[in-house]
């Protein structure tokens, strides 16, 4: 096992069975955290990307198993931002130091890609980097929101297992999303893309594919999250602690894409007190805190027990740059891209 983890380390390479193998394997997790910790400071360093996130709209067409949102979730009470209100909300990030503002939203079809683009272009105005993360649309929108001046967009694949995927979706499909994937690189973005860990009969061996469909897309940024039941979905029962194996195929990405940018997500956080600090330290080297005000944050309940509901944008920014320096690490001041 310490000689798997070394090869990866070494050469960013392992077969699907060599990954299986560590995901099976408790007694590693330790020199595979570390291993990555290390692999994340030879390659991005220590500065942390912090980026600021607006939930803009909670309202979505799709009807994912696994999500508050879901349009089959008639509990949730939904809200959308004005247009007025998320300029504001960036502006303000902006002035708090943020470089670069995160647009993420349910699939809304009220923002049409030319209302996105002015909003995108007066955000541009500030010289920050603009990260969209608003699901599927056509190859024809994403240019013209890049063109709009978005740099950066977030397309999880959630699942490569064909099976699976199609449970969890109703009336979407793997190829299509696959297809979004690399209609965003060819549009110019850098691409993000991740999936949940802990979904029900998903196994290690699709976690393996998943790890090594993010080396195959080259993907430039990959968000990781435990799955966490929401009551109001068909897989509320379906609880587990997903905290341990969601880090570890973070700290194996890590090891396979050594320069990409990797963020401790929120979902970490609520299984674990300490969790995005945890995977910083076990090869992830972004946050991303939320930057909007008011009550309507509560209501963007991808799943409960989100951190950050109650803060106050600017403390919440203050209080995790103490942390990250607590742990040794510095706050980037820039837009922070893929370096290769
Ligand atoms: N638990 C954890 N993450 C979830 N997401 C959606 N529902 C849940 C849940 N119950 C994630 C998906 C999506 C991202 C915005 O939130 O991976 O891409
Ligand atoms: Fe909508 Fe995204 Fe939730 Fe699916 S995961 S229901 S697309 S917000």
């Amino acid at each position: 096992m310490e000689n798997l983890i070394k090869k990866a380390k070494n050469t960013h390479s392992l077969t699907k069975e060599e990954i299986v193998s560590l995901l099976k394997n408790n007694d590693i997790n330790e020199e595979l955290f570390s291993a990555a910790d290390k692999v994340r400071k030879k390659y991005v360093g220590d500065e942390v990307h912090l980026r600021g996130l607006i939930e803009f709209s909670n309202i979505c067409k799709r009807n994912c198993l696994y999500c508050g949102l879901r349009s089959g979730n008639k509990n949730a009470d939904r809200y959308r931002l004005s247009e007025e209100e998320i300029k504001d909300f960036a502006k303000k990030a902006i002035g708090y130091g943020y470089k670069t503002i995160v647009m993420q939203s349910g699939e809304d079809e009220y923002f049409s890609a030319e209302i996105l683009a002015e909003i995108i272009k007066e955000v541009k105005k500030y010289n920050v980097a603009i990260t969209l993360s608003i699901g599927e649309r056509t190859a024809d929108e994403y240019e013209i929101l890049k063109e709009a001046g978005a740099d950066r967009f977030l397309l999880r694949i959630e699942t490569t297992d064909e099976e699976l995927y199609k449970k969890m979706h109703p009336n979407m499909s793997l190829e299509n999303r696959k297809q979004c994937l690399l209609n965003l690189k060819k549009a110019g973005y850098e691409t993000g893309s991740g999936c949940l860990v802990g979904l029900p009969n998903q196994t290690l061996e699709s976690l393996a594919d998943d790890i090594l469909f993010f080396k195959e897309l080259d993907a430039d940024m990959i968000g990781i999250g435990p799955f966490i039941p929401h009551k109001d979905t068909p897989l509320a029962d379906f609880d587990r602690n997903n905290f341990t194996l969601a880090l570890k195929v973070m700290a194996i990405t890590r090891l396979l894409l050594p320069d990409i940018n990797l963020p401790a997500t929120t979902a970490m956080e609520t299984l674990h007190p300490e969790g995005r600090f945890v995977a910083l330290q076990s090869g992830a080297n972004v946050i991303m805190p939320n930057v909007g005000e008011g009550d309507y944050k509560k209501k963007y309940e991808i799943y409960p027990g989100k951190v950050g509901m109650d803060t106050i944008p600017k403390e919440y920014r203050d209080s995790i740059i103490k942390k990250i320096k607590s742990i040794g690490r510095t706050v980037s001041e820039e837009r922070g891209f893929r370096k290769r």
